[in-house]
């Protein structure tokens, strides 16, 4: 009898002291980070953390927010947004060994921010859904008020303009390509187009596994559209019948790469595919096909697949 009851502790305490070892075991998929858009908020992408739960249970899942949501996205400079970016992913060790990182709308460009400045936390898939990563010109009239139409079309590379709202420190006027180059505050740095070229941006984007870029068809906010596939409107054309859009492979950008996307379609890394949901669809229901179709295969590589890319780097 006395031999039943100490077996039966002995299993009881075995149970206690393996629980703790099963809990720490780690997901074999990496953790993912979102950044929303313009004027959005972290509570207004829930969905796709539920998707992202829905398909990988165990999946850490930061959806950022940088301050207050809607209106720092519109007021505080981008520089200041991919620097808050990266404090929070520094601030989080469970992002520590790596993660994948989706940018909705602006939060695309956020998101590059930090993979070509920041990155320490490395970034392994790097998905771009209808992000103005060539910049923004014209369109505006489709979500902004009138007086800003005016603003944009008037002074975008005034100080004042540059400094005070996030969507003139990514606006690429081909008009006037050569204010741009002097005046923007953001994108001309990032997308590495003045004389001096910032070797650490190329290093980082290049050390992505796969950058895959989203652009849609029916997008009536970013313009032009293909922007999202980095493209933008050749020098002295614009929205309009005129409107002549640069195919990546064409441009200057890809041609003398930039920041290293040259790089990665050459060796395969890079995916560009199309979308046929509204832009600000892209984090709903509505448009969870191209989440399926697109996103979630490199959601799911696991560690060890990950692990065994970065070996043969
Ligand atoms: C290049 O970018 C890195 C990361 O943001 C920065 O630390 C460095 O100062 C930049 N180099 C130059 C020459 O601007």
């Amino acid at each position: 009898m006395k031999l039943l009851v100490a077996l039966a502790m002995a299993a009881v305490l075995a149970v206690f002291t393996s629980a703790p070892t099963a809990q720490a075991q780690e997901c074999e998929y990496p953790p993912v980070v979102l950044m929303h858009g313009i004027l959005g908020a972290a509570e207004k992408i829930t969905a796709v953390v539920d998707w992202i739960h829905e398909a990988i249970p165990c999946a850490y899942i930061k959806n950022m927010e940088i301050g207050n949501g809607p209106l720092d996205s519109v007021f505080m400079h981008m520089n200041d947004q991919v620097d808050n970016f990266c404090e929070q992913v520094y601030a989080d060790p469970k992002l520590a060994r790596g993660f994948n990182l989706i940018g909705f709308s602006q939060g695309g460009l956020i998101a590059r921010g930090y993979v070509q400045r920041c990155n320490k936390y490395p970034v392994i898939n790097f998905l771009s859904w209808v992000s103005p990563q060539g910049g923004q010109f014209g369109g505006v009239e489709a979500f902004a008020p009138p007086w800003l139409v005016v603003l944009f079309n008037n002074a975008p590379y005034s100080d004042m303009v540059q400094n005070s709202l996030s969507l003139a420190q990514y606006w690429r006027d081909p008009f006037n390509i050569k204010a741009y180059m002097e005046k923007s505050t953001f994108l001309a740095d990032l997308n590495n187009e003045r004389l001096h070229k910032n070797a650490t941006y190329k290093e980082h984007i290049t050390s992505l596994k796969t950058m895959m870029l989203i652009y849609s068809k029916e997008d009536f906010v970013v313009n032009p559209r293909q922007s999202g596939w980095f493209q933008h409107f050749r020098a002295f054309s614009g929205p309009g019948k005129n409107g002549v859009v640069v195919p990546l492979r064409d441009s200057l950008f890809y041609k003398l790469d930039y920041i290293g996307v040259k790089a990665l379609d050459e060796s395969g890394r890079l995916q560009m595919h199309e979308s046929d949901c509204a832009h600000a669809d892209h984090p709903t229901p509505d448009c969870k096909h191209i989440f399926d179709l697109y996103s979630l295969p490199l959601l799911k590589q696991r560690w060890s697949e990950v692990e065994d890319f970065w070996s043969r780097r």
